[in-house]
């Protein structure tokens, strides 16, 4: 296993673009690679904030708006420029510079959304955020902590339990969620329904332990505990689950057993001697004919823009921007500690806030490429994620093959993707985001699910109703990971339409007359309404979005279809409070007319939000989605049935969809792949 890390691929940090000189002119004309240099003008609209620049607006915001201590910066991320300044940039052009925050404060409870003109050095947008809250932070979930151990009641409530060291003692900062129920004094304040774990001893995995029928309300903004809610006595888990090489050779050696790995494992070298096939500039990047520009924010992590193909001598837009706008998991247990559990990742977490730094890990294989991830802590002070985005090449085996049975002439070549990933852990739970490219103009998004399941007690000897036992007493309940992208299309073009394209049987008639014959039955999606779809494997449905002005050689519209992968629909009631906050989860597809406002399927602050908000509530107006700018939202849902082999650590779980070409291209546009170098050679 071999990771580069400082020192060679990271640094002198600007690669040159090292293609021919005539293609990035012929580059330039559509998606503009940049040169980043200090004047404002000369740094890419789509460019993330560099730490100056975060530096700057947190002095502007200070001074101008008289921001006192107990303020926090939820989050400072770019003000991403209007589209028509991005696809018009080239450097030099003029533009404003802008950042957005979140910005709450702990004395008032007051939240305020922020834009920093950092070219006119001035706050040109201030407003306040009512009806919802901002994230929580990082920061607040270890003052959450400290706050919740430091509570004398809940101090009480664990010497009940048996439980004296506090050092144990692990508090998790779960989301409020909102419901009917809760106490009108809750109103208005910033909530955690905090939930706690004991470690049996230091390193061990607390998950094995949970303090169940003990909730903890806490209010985030005085870090005060508003109540212990100490439902009922269920007796704490007591046999280990650990997987840390430490914890698990102390359990083995107290065990009497020596041997705890398995020993027949031989090394797997990954090397590119001459280096990889991309090339990055500032955060440009080109791999074969792939261009793109990579983004990082709090709240999505890792962004795309500006994806595009170089084809017929130009680089042809695919996608504007595409992200992970929402990931939501529902709980699915009627337990009196999990009923109101339910978490926004994206929303009132922030998985780029969450993101893993792969610097001393090697979590990816090959010459990797990283990317740090810059941004601010609550206080406003520089908060940076090193090797917080990776990339590289991987073989993927077999790309096309023929063998012509006659002659024994074969051709074979092989498969090389390009991997654009990030890492976050979310509590218990890790995810991982990945962006695939393909030679033969694919993208796959997947995103990969480990870590740790939460869990809760059993009381009594019934095997739980809502989950899986997976060690004496100890059960996971059952949940779903709900997973919204959102994809700004710009199929050679802004103007886009989209449509849904069934295979059907043709009906057994003259012209049909043996039954054999089914066709690809196409239905325009003219409005936001009519675009609310599910899936349907048995009709092999997929989603197309085409430009109805582009044609290819052969006539059709130019494309790309949404293949989806696993997916499936919510259980939670109608009614359900989640339902109501989650609508978009009731939908695969979604499709709106773009609008800068709406880039979150379940609302800007989903944390403790009645709901109603998002693509249930932009699409009531049921806009036309007809040639048209558009931005296309899929949804995919995991459904997590817990397994005794997801315990203690679960193996990755993988889920996602593929974007297809349809008609993009003349023929397989992985033609012109060379066959593999000479030592390599199969045939
Ligand atoms: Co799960």
């Amino acid at each position: 296993m071999r990771c580069i890390e400082n020192g060679t691929l990271r640094s002198p940090l600007p690669s040159p673009i090292m293609h021919p000189k005539s293609l990035l002119g012929l580059m330039t004309a559509i998606y503009n690679p940049s040169a980043e240099t200090a004047s404002p003008s000369a740094i890419h609209p789509l460019e993330p904030l560099s730490a100056d620049e975060i530096l700057q607006a947190v002095a502007i915001l200070k001074s101008e708006k008289n921001l006192g201590d107990r303020v926090r910066f939820i989050s400072i991320t770019l003000n991403e420029p209007a589209k028509d300044t991005v696809l018009h940039y080239a450097p030099g052009t003029d533009y404003e510079r802008e950042a957005f925050a979140v910005v709450l404060d702990n004395a008032t409870g007051g939240a305020y959304e922020a834009i920093v003109s950092l070219t006119q050095e001035s706050v040109t947008g201030w407003q306040p955020i009512s009806g919802a809250q901002p994230p929580i932070a990082l920061d607040e979930f270890l003052d959450c902590e400290a706050a919740v151990k430091a509570s004398p009641e809940f101090q009480a409530a664990l010497h009940r339990r048996g439980i004296t060291d506090m050092s144990l003692v692990c508090v998790d900062p779960w989301s409020a969620g909102w419901y009917k129920d809760d106490p009108a004094s809750d109103q208005g304040l910033r909530l955690s329904r905090a939930l706690c774990w004991v470690r049996s001893a230091p390193g061990d995995n607390q998950y094995a332990h949970p303090v169940d029928g003990l909730i903890v309300m806490v209010d985030l903004n005085s870090m005060t505990v508003l109540r212990v809610e100490d439902h009922e006595l269920r007796p704490v888990p007591a046999e280990p689950g650990n997987y840390t090489i430490e914890m698990i050779q102390s359990d083995a050696l107290k065990a009497g057993v020596t041997e705890v790995f398995r020993t027949d494992l031989k090394p797997i070298e990954i090397t590119q001697p001459e280096g990889p096939s991309f090339t990055v500039e500032g955060h440009q990047v080109r791999w074969q004919k792939w261009n793109f520009r990579i983004g990082f924010n709090p709240r999505e992590g890792l962004v795309l823009y500006t994806i595009g193909y170089e084809d017929q001598g130009r680089v042809r837009p695919i996608i504007y921007r595409a992200s992970l706008a929402e990931m939501t998991v529902p709980y699915g247990d009627a337990g009196i500690t999990q009923c109101r559990k339910n978490a926004f990742d994206v929303g009132e977490y922030g998985v780029g806030a969450l993101a893993n730094p792969l610097k001393l890990g090697c979590d990816c294989l090959g010459e990797i490429r990283y990317f740090d991830a810059v941004m601010a802590n609550t206080r406003g002070e520089i908060f940076e994620i090193e090797n917080a985005i990776c990339m590289h090449e991987e073989d993927f085996g077999i790309l096309w093959k023929h063998t012509d049975w006659r002659t024994n002439q074969v051709e074979v070549r092989r498969s090389r993707r390009l991997v654009v990933s990030f890492i976050a852990t979310v509590g218990n739970y890790e995810y991982g985001f990945f962006w695939y490219f393909y030679q033969d103009g694919s993208i796959q998004y997947e995103v990969k699910l480990t870590g740790i399941m939460v869990t809760a007690a059993v009381l009594g000897t019934e095997k739980p109703e809502y989950g899986t036992e997976i060690m004496p007493q100890l059960y996971a309940p059952n949940h779903q990971h709900v997973f919204c992208v959102r994809l700004d299309m710009a199929i050679d073009g802004q103007q886009n339409s989209v449509y849904e394209v069934d295979t059907e049987p043709a009906p057994l008639n003259d012209q049909n007359p043996y039954g054999n014959a089914f066709y690809a039955k196409q239905t325009l999606l003219k409005t936001e309404q009519e675009a609310q779809r599910l899936v349907d494997p048995f009709k092999a449905r997929y989603w197309k979005i085409v430009n109805p002005s582009v044609h290819n050689r052969m006539g059709y519209p130019v494309g790309y279809k949404i293949a989806p992968g696993e997916n499936g629909l919510p259980f939670a009631h109608p009614e359900s409070s989640i339902m109501q906050r989650a609508g978009y989860m009731d939908k695969h597809l979604w499709v709106t007319p773009y609008d800068s406002k709406e880039r979150f399927p379940a609302g800007d602050y989903p944390n403790q939000n009645a709901g109603g908000e998002g693509l249930p509530a932009w699409t009531q107006a049921n806009e036309s989605i007809e040639n048209t700018d558009l931005v296309v939202w899929y949804t995919f849902n995991h459904n997590h049935i817990p397994r005794c082999e997801d315990w203690p650590v679960m193996p990755v779980a993988y889920t996602g969809f593929m974007l297809k070409p349809v008609n993009f291209f003349d023929l397989n546009p992985a033609h012109d792949v060379p066959p593999s170098a000479a030592k390599h050679k199969c045939h």
